[in-house]
């Protein structure tokens, strides 16, 4: 899986700039789905039939990743940009961003140290190595990446975009396992969702599930000085209670639990002060569906460096096939 892992990982796909990760996973779940589509907003749905009797389940997780656009050139070649998702503006300088078309810009403040006393993304500039304004001209308006190579330690990795290219990881690999379901299953790798959710949304509409689970990261407690919080790095997939956006259904947390339980899978329980996922818009979508969502505990997230523990993909995986195995009653 640390193969897949590298390659999703390194590759670049701003929210709502996704084709060259959907290519990537689509050509990873092709031979593997029974049906294949993407639709307006960019989501690729592969849907794999199983033996009738059972839910129609969505599953969900994200392609997209944070990123920046680039908002004004100057007269010099430099770049300005407005974020793409949450940033975390004290890991942005000394960085390096890449465009889809390979080109690589370095991230800049103007003075270091007001920037260090009042981080603000308005006093980053990004150099593209440009000679002149013409030369940079072309970027205005374009989307761009955080430039950053996936680093195995072990028992742990580390990756820009593990949020949520871990997640797509998780989904593939449940596709790839899944044997025998009387399920209908819809593994939905959704757009935008840094943005607000905006793919889930109508992926779900389309889908029109019984069931929806995202799959996604969540925050952990496990670092120095770092907040009260139960999640930590390698004890099991983190089961969603809340977060600042959904209250999980409790049939749905109740059944990942169970399920966690009678196949002695690690687990633990996930309260997030501030953060949510695709299965908040799944939720909400048509007249309601009930909504949970698996989380892989991870450090660092919405950095260039986020970390997560090996274990806690394979149990995330495991997980969602014993679920899907089995018959479902809510
Ligand atoms: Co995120
Ligand atoms: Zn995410």
């Amino acid at each position: 899986m640390k193969d897949l892992m590298k390659r999703l990982t390194e590759a670049y796909g701003p929210s709502g700039d996704e084709e060259q990760i959907r290519d990537l996973i689509r050509a990873e779940v092709e031979s593997l789905a029974d049906e294949l589509r993407v639709d307006t907003l960019g989501n690729l749905i592969a849907a794999k039939k199983g033996q009738g009797g059972g839910k129609r389940v969505m599953l969900a997780a994200h392609m997209d990743e944070i990123g920046l656009i680039i908002s004004y050139v100057d007269e010099k070649g430099f770049l300005r940009a407005q974020p793409i998702g949450g940033l975390d503006l004290t890991t942005l300088a000394g960085g390096r961003i890449v465009f889809s078309d390979g080109a690589v810009g370095v991230i800049a403040p103007e003075n270091r140290e007001d920037f260090r006393k009042e981080p603000e993304l308005s006093k980053l500039y990004i150099d593209v190595g440009a000679t002149s304004y013409d030369e940079a001209k072309g970027r205005l308006g374009q989307p761009a990446g955080f430039l950053r190579p996936f680093v195995d330690l072990g028992k742990r990795v580390v990756a820009k975009a593990f949020d949520d290219r871990i997640g797509c990881v998780v989904l593939i690999e449940t596709l790839r396992r899944l044997q025998d379901t009387p399920h209908e299953v819809y593994f939905v790798f959704s757009v935008q969702e840094e943005v607000g959710l905006r793919g889930a949304r109508t992926g779900a509409y389309g889908v029109d599930p019984e069931i929806g689970i995202a799959v996604d990261i969540t925050a952990s407690g496990d670092t120095p000085e770092a907040r009260k919080m139960a999640m930590k790095l390698g004890a099991g997939p983190c089961i969603k209670v809340r977060d600042s956006g959904m209250l999980a259904h409790p049939g749905v947390k109740d059944l990942l639990i169970e399920t966690a339980e009678a196949r002695e899978i690690p687990y633990q329980l996930e309260v997030l002060a501030a953060g949510s996922t695709d299965a908040a818009a799944i939720q909400l979508s048509r007249s309601g569906v009930p909504a949970g969502c698996v989380s892989v505990a991870c450090r660092y997230y919405h950095t260039p460096s986020e970390m997560v523990d090996v274990d806690d993909v394979e149990n995330t995986v495991r997980l969602l096939v014993a679920l899907l195995e089995e018959p479902i009653e809510l």
